[in-house]
């Protein structure tokens, strides 16, 4: 028996298939490296913009063409699709999922997947390494808190062992997975590990221990380049700028989500930082660690988002320096507060300019530069 694994959205999700793959494995069966020579074909999906969930709707209907042609797989579908529908209490969304998408032999929730199986890694140098699962902060246009639920932290020495694991095979490159990685060990603070409570706007908020966990990797032998993905302006505490200042063995790359530049729109949004807390917070980053290069998410034409609201990114942007950017076109998403509470009301034409204009900003500054 074959399986075939497609794989939609973030390093979360690349890291979920290596474990779907480590437990087919496990059951005995190989990888088909086309989907024609699979006996089952596993979709993970992602919903953090209509884009991505109408290319699982694309991809079924050109499977089952397939499946017309005789080629004779199961086709089993997981990932964050299946978590919001079997967290929708009323049962509906399954419902409408299994409507639009009759071709679909199974909806398997990604949970039952589980870390317990070692994972099918797809490199030999590089490891993605989950450390957390899920999103306490409902940003109000993001689906994920509904597709992957309340934050859970791995156990600290689970992670360690994992670690010192990956080193005694030969891996050097690290990457911590997580949706927000900085806020790792809030829910799991009475382990032993003094936790750090990190100051936001003058209020203590939630425990973390992330620096330590990213300290304790710094000091496993053989790992020579640890980096993670994501983290948030807000859980940035001074001891994890310490902690990276102190070891090089931790990326000089780092990706922080800023979203928008603009006060008002951050508010909405429900980011809990203003655009100078941000800028504070990049200076300070800077000042501490000299070679560091930023990267960062940004979403355009939020519901309500005016012309002189975009420029305010877009000054945020020439302040920053980003390196690179992931920018995104605002898409409305079911369950959300902002899909519920606000209307989508930029036209698309906007968006997409919005989109091109900071694009070649940012992505592409020597083309902006040439012109
Ligand atoms: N519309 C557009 N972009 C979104 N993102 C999350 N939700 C949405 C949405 N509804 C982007 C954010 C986030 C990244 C993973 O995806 O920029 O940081
Ligand atoms: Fe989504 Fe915000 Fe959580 Fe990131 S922090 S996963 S954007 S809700």
């Amino acid at each position: 028996m074959k399986y075939h694994i497609v794989t939609f959205g973030c390093a979360q999700n690349v890291a979920d298939s290596e474990r779907i793959a480590a437990g087919y494995e496990g059951r005995g069966y190989k990888k088909a490296k086309l989907i024609k020579d699979a006996d089952v074909v596993v979709i993970n999906t992602c919903m953090i913009r209509e884009s991505a969930e109408n290319r699982v709707y694309g991809l079924v209907k050109n499977l089952s063409k397939l499946k017309t042609e005789n080629f004779k797989f199961k086709i089993v579908v997981t990932g964050c699709m299946v978590g919001m529908a079997v967290r929708e209490k009323t049962g509906k969304m399954l419902a409408l999922f299994k409507k639009k998408l009759p071709e679909v032999d199974e909806f398997l929730p990604i949970e039952e997947v589980g870390f317990d199986h070692a994972p099918l890694r797809g490199d030999a140098k590089h490891a993605l390494v989950p450390i957390s699962n899920g999103c306490n902060n409902f940003c109000t246009y993001c689906v994920v808190p509904f597709t992957r639920g309340r934050e859970v932290s791995r156990p600290f020495e689970e992670i360690i062992a994992e670690c010192m694991e990956l080193a005694k095979s030969g891996y050097t490159h690290i990457t911590l997975v997580g949706q927000n990685v900085n806020s790792y060990g809030a829910d799991i603070v009475n382990t032993g590990v003094k936790p750090v409570y990190v100051k936001h706007l003058g209020r203590l908020r939630i425990p973390t221990l992330f620096p330590q966990l990213l300290e304790e990797i710094c000091r496993i032998k053989g790992i020579k380049l640890i980096d993670f993905i994501s983290s948030n302006p807000w859980d940035f505490s001074d001891d994890l700028i310490d902690v990276i200042a102190k070891n090089p063995n931790v990326s000089r790359q780092i990706h922080l989500p800023v979203q928008s530049g603009d006060n008002k729109i951050l508010r909405k949004m429900n980011r809990w930082y203003t655009r100078d807390e941000y800028i504070k917070l990049i200076a300070k980053l800077k000042s501490k660690i000299n070679t560091i290069q930023l990267s960062t998410d940004i979403i355009v034409g939020f519901p309500g988002e005016t012309e002189e609201q975009f420029q305010n990114t877009v000054d945020l942007c020439k302040k920053a320096g980003f390196y690179k950017a992931y920018i995104s076109v605002y898409s409305d998403r079911p369950l959300t507060t902002a899909h519920k509470i606000y209307k989508d009301d930029v036209p698309h034409s906007k968006k997409k300019r919005r989109w091109k204009f900071l694009e070649d900003l940012i992505n592409k500054p020597n083309l902006v530069k040439k012109q």
